[in-house]
């Protein structure tokens, strides 16, 4: 039944070919969402995968993690911390610096945004290289909390950003994988 559920959410993801440059296939998961029965298949993986890991949070990276990590916080009972492109956040913040293909980026956290001991997923719609999931567990570590696991709907393996987070100690759990 899990497996049918996995295969359910991975059969509404669009692929939109050459965008946004050519060569890329894009991975759109806003059919997904839209689908009623896909929005609450692809939550109720999350929840139920994380029902027991007594979580303090769960974080969700800008912006497509926002879409996401929130309704799996509301339905686990548990707040919900925003990792940000930099310059958005109003507060004090910590912020990490990544490479991506061309050039860098920089996320950003509230300095106030969780406590030393706390447990939190981190949510993300799709790992490629591993960078943003790398950056966030980064920032979270930085304010002391214990990164339990990166959870995305996507993994691109060929990419190798899973393979890359499992080896930095973080355990990573997708729900379908594209080439
Ligand atoms: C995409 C995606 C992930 C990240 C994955 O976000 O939503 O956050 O890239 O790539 P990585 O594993 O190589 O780091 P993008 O930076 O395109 O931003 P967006 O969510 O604002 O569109
Ligand atoms: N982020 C990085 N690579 C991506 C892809 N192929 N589709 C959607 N989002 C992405």
């Amino acid at each position: 039944q899990r497996s049918d559920a996995r295969d359910y959410v991975r059969s509404l993801v669009r692929t939109v070919p050459d965008w946004p440059e050519p060569g890329v296939q894009f991975r759109d998961i806003t059919p997904v969402l839209k689908s009623a029965r896909g929005l609450r298949t692809l939550v109720d993986i999350f929840v139920d995968r994380y029902f027991d890991a007594r979580l303090d949070y769960v974080a969700g990276l800008d912006a497509r993690g926002f879409l996401i990590g929130p309704i799996v916080a509301y339905e686990l009972n548990v707040g919900f911390v925003p990792i940000r492109k930099a310059g958005k956040l109003p507060w004090k913040t910590v912020h990490e610096s990544y490479d991506l293909e061309y050039g860098s980026a920089t996320v950003e956290i509230h300095a106030d945004a969780c406590d030393a001991g706390d447990r939190i997923v981190l949510i993300d719609d799709l790992i490629a290289t591993g960078g943003t999931m790398l950056a966030g567990k980064a920032l979270l570590e930085r304010l002391g909390a214990k990164v339990i696991e990166a959870a995305a709907l996507i993994d691109l393996p060929d990419l190798g950003g899973a393979q890359r987070l499992r080896a930095s100690g973080l355990p990573v759990f997708t729900i379908c994988e594209f080439e």
